[in-house]
């Protein structure tokens, strides 16, 4: 007796000092970045409104050109239901909390050309040629240097895609990611303005399996084709006929057990497991949003250049591996309450006055939006390795992923995902864009209230004139419009049958870009901004004087 508890307590106190020497490796890690890259992981070192976005600072009229230019409507809109944040009016006014009312991101006002000038082509293309993602096996470095016990996200995707876009691991196992390909994201998110970037998700794994509990490709894949009809809240064509039967689900939602490959919005329950899981209301099913633990994966990488398409690509290297999990189910009410909450606060302070948002969570775990998700990143550390985004750095992913109109259930790039049914058509969605790009894709249209039913790049390039929001795109302003300013027309009709020629940079100009890119690497300096300019920015206001407006009334955007 006496041993046995003896032994109990040699036990104990054994696994109390290996829980010590563990969190003494995480201590030991978290310390090393610090001390290797200058940073800190838990300080706010510049600002606590790094969640609102570098973009907002933009000047939108030009006294000389007698313009005004409108780059705020991409992000600032007024959300589709179950969105309930409408903030159009922030087209109109630079209503900053006090505390940012002075751009912290001084990065934009950074003069970078003789670093840039120094760097040679061939150096900047070995560099982004070169992968920090994997080892030369071809294991994920990320996931064998973090911690043992590191509780945030543990890259686990391998870029290993087969024909339908399913990811899998060196074994030939799937590990559940699914890449698609999408429109991007007016703006900053295309190639031209710095960055190619992919996007991957990946359902909890009841999702991938048949009532007995075993992983069945086409169960997941027909799950993932509901997700998509329910957070589009629009029909769905899947790539054969599913006979309703064998799953007990009305997909088409007709109301009689048939044979379609028509997946309604209307639909009322996932297939396999997950069916029983609904039932047993463990998960939960409603229009325009995903279910619960949903992950979503986006690298951000350099741009590459394609010798033999004479294009860029992406590159090998990551400039950031991005991820977001959801969490917690929200209900409508729920999420109508959050998106209120903001509002009546600042009516309560009369004058809408803005307050400095807080968002709770760590760099380890990720930080969680008040809508059930949380966000986590890796970014370069000095020597191009990936190390885990500080705090500062994470609260800078929080405005875009949790107060926008313009955003699913806090994503942008599922809504806006490809609908090709087949995998020989150039606009199939299930893919990686490694296996199939975006060259000759045509436009999309989207509609707005007031001006009808438009091709949305080109609807950008009229209110912003600009390939930016910045308004420091040289290139497209060349190509795009003539020496006055006006819109190059016969440009715009290429633009329809193929957005690369808007979207992508020459190869001159991509090289400079990744320089650029690469001097804040260097620095370590994402926290005053992750932008690739080169020269100082023009457009930008380094201050914004109290009560400031944008003078674009008369050409506010909204759905
Ligand atoms: C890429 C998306 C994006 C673009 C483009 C953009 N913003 Fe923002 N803006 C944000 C995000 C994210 C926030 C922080 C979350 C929030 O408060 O909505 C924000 C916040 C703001 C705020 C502070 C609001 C508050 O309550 O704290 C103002 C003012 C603002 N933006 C004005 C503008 C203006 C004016 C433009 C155009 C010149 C613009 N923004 C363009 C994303 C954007
Ligand atoms: C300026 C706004 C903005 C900021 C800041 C931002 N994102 Fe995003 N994020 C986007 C857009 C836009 C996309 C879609 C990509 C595209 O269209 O190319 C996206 C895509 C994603 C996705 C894929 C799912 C989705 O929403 O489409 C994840 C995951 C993600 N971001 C995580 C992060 C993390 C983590 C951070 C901070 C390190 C971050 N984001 C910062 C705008 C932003």
């Amino acid at each position: 007796m006496r041993s046995s508890i003896k032994i109990k307590l040699l036990l104990f106190v054994l696994s109390c000092s290996s829980l010590f020497s563990d969190s003494v490796k995480k201590q030991t890690y978290i310390q090393t970045l610090e001390a290797k890259n200058s940073i800190s992981y838990e300080k706010i070192i510049n600002t606590r409104a790094a969640y609102i976005t570098p973009m907002c600072y933009t000047k939108t009229s030009d006294k000389e050109e007698a313009k005004v230019f409108n780059p705020c409507y991409s992000c600032h809109t007024k959300g589709k239901i179950p969105n309930y944040y409408n903030d159009s009016h922030l087209q109109e006014v630079y209503n900053f909390p006090k505390q940012a009312m002075k751009n912290p991101f001084t990065n934009l006002f950074k003069d970078k050309r003789k670093e840039v000038g120094v760097m040679s082509d061939s150096y900047i293309l070995d560099y982004v040629r070169r992968s920090n993602y994997f080892t030369d096996e071809g294991d994920i470095l990320l996931s064998q240097e973090l911690p043992d016990t590191w509780k945030g996200y543990r890259p686990d995707c391998y870029f290993n895609f087969d024909d339908e876009g399913f990811d899998q691991n060196k074994n030939g196992a799937y590990t559940g990611w699914r890449a698609f390909r999408y429109f991007p994201f007016l703006g900053t998110f295309w190639p031209t303005n710095g960055s190619t970037d992919d996007v991957l998700i990946r359902l909890d794994t009841l999702f991938t399996q048949d009532e007995n509990n075993t992983f069945d490709k086409e169960v997941y894949k027909l799950n993932l084709a509901i997700v998509e009809a329910l957070v589009k809240q629009k029909e769905i064509t899947f790539d054969f006929p599913v006979d309703e039967r064998t799953y007990g689900v009305d997909i088409n939602a007709n109301g009689i057990a048939d044979t379609s490959n028509i997946i309604s919005p209307k639909v009322r329950s996932y297939v396999g497991l997950a069916k029983w899981y609904l039932k047993a209301e463990k998960i939960h099913l409603a229009p325009g949003l995903f279910p619960e633990n949903t992950e979503f994966l986006h690298s951000v990488r350099y741009l590459d250049w394609d010798e033999k398409k004479d294009l860029i690509k992406l590159s090998a290297r990551m400039k950031e591996l991005r991820y977001a999990k959801k969490t917690t189910w929200k209900t409508y009410g729920e999420i109508q309450r959050a998106a209120q909450s903001e509002f009546w606060e600042a009516q309560a302070l009369e004058s809408l006055e803005a307050r400095i948002a807080l968002f709770r969570g760590n760099y380890e775990e990720g930080l969680r939006n008040e809508i059930g998700w949380k966000y986590q990143g890796f970014i370069e550390d000095k020597a191009g390795g990936l190390r885990p985004q500080t705090h500062e750095e994470t609260i800078s992913c929080m405005g875009c992923h949790s107060h926008l109109g313009a955003t699913t259930d806090s994503t942008f790039a599922f809504a806006r995902k490809f609908e090709g049914v087949h995998k020989d058509q150039n606009d199939h969605g299930w893919n990686h864009w490694s296996q199939k790009g975006l060259k000759g894709m045509n436009e999309p249209k989207v509609e707005y209230k007031k001006y009808g039913k438009q091709y949305e790049y080109s609807f950008y390039l009229h209110n912003n004139h600009s390939g930016n929001e910045f308004r420091n795109n040289d290139e497209v302003k060349e190509i795009f419009f003539d020496s006055n300013g006006s819109i190059n027309e016969s440009m715009i009709d290429a633009l329809h049958d193929d957005i690369s020629l808007l979207l992508f940079p020459s190869q001159r100009r991509a090289l400079k870009l990744n320089k650029a890119y690469k001097v804040i690497v260097e620095e370590q300096s994402f926290m005053y901004g992750r932008e690739s300019n080169v020269k100082v920015m023009e457009n930008v206001y380094k201050e914004i004087k109290e009560g400031l407006k944008t003078d674009i009334e008369n050409m506010i955007v909204r759905p």
